[in-house]
């Protein structure tokens, strides 16, 4: 298996007030291309933040991020900006699409940093759209749809730009188990689907179990690797 990315005895620390904060401590993984990974671990114990820094949003203290070889962290912050645009796709607890614009155009948005033409740009969004199940939605805004249909467009839009690894950050944290379980069958097929990798922190076993990989943080060291398929 091809690795796609990894991180190299990673520390990140907050300050808070005077004293340092060790949120990852010395964290080191390697990702393959087309796994779907699990991050599982009590709240608080820096999971986010390791989502964050493996994205590319977030510099760590010490060690490196590898992505496809390319070390995420010595890029300029405008080349980093970019490699993210191309490369990940982000999907995060509250959904974060743009009360002023319809779905489709909440999904097309990411086009506009790899300058894709409108037209192709509208039509792979509605494609996506109909994907999640909401191809009978694409005029109406975020505010109109319930919580599980937004996180769908969410997915889509992660989805605009082809990326090769897709992070959610528990995408069904904030919905029932009946809508969240519904948001995770689009995720895995629409990423199963075009074999993209996925990064995906849960709280929820049942969610972990579906993954290809298990992984544990706790008090910011990844104590545990297991293998569910
Ligand atoms: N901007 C920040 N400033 C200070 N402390 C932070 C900041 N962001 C996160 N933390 C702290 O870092 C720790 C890990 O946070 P986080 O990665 O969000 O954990 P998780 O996602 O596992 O709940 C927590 O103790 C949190 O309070
Ligand atoms: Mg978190």
């Amino acid at each position: 298996m091809e690795t796609i990315l990894s991180a190299e005895n990673i520390d990140r620390s907050y300050m808070v007030g005077s004293t340092g904060l060790n949120v990852l401590k010395d964290v080191s993984l390697t990702v393959y291309e087309g796994e779907t990974v699990s991050i599982m671990g009590e709240s608080g114990s820096g999971k986010s933040t390791l989502l964050h820094v493996l994205g590319g949003l977030d510099t760590p203290k010490s060690g490196k991020v590898l992505f496809r070889g390319r070390d995420v962290y010595r890029m300029s912050s405008v080349r980093r900006a970019r490699f993210r645009a191309e490369n990940v796709g982000f999907v995060f607890q509250s959904f974060h699409l743009l009360p002023e614009l319809d779905i489709v155009e909440n999904v097309a948005l990411p086009s506009m940093a790899k300058r894709t033409g409108k037209r192709t740009a509208v039509e792979r969004a509605k494609q996506l759209l109909d994907e999640v199940g909401l191809g009978d939605r694409m005029k109406h805004r975020p505010q109109e749809l319930s919580g599980g249909e937004q996180q769908r467009v969410a997915i889509a839009r992660a989805l605009m730009n082809e990326p090769d690894v897709i992070f959610a950050d528990e995408p069904t944290g904030n919905l029932d188990s009946k809508t969240g379980n519904k948001v995770l069958h689009y995720l895995f097929q629409l990423v199963g689907a075009r074999r993209h990798t996925l990064v995906l922190v849960t709280h929820s076993e049942e969610v972990a179990s579906r993954c290809s990989r298990e992984l544990f943080l706790k008090d910011g060291v990844l104590i545990d690797q297991r293998l569910v398929k």
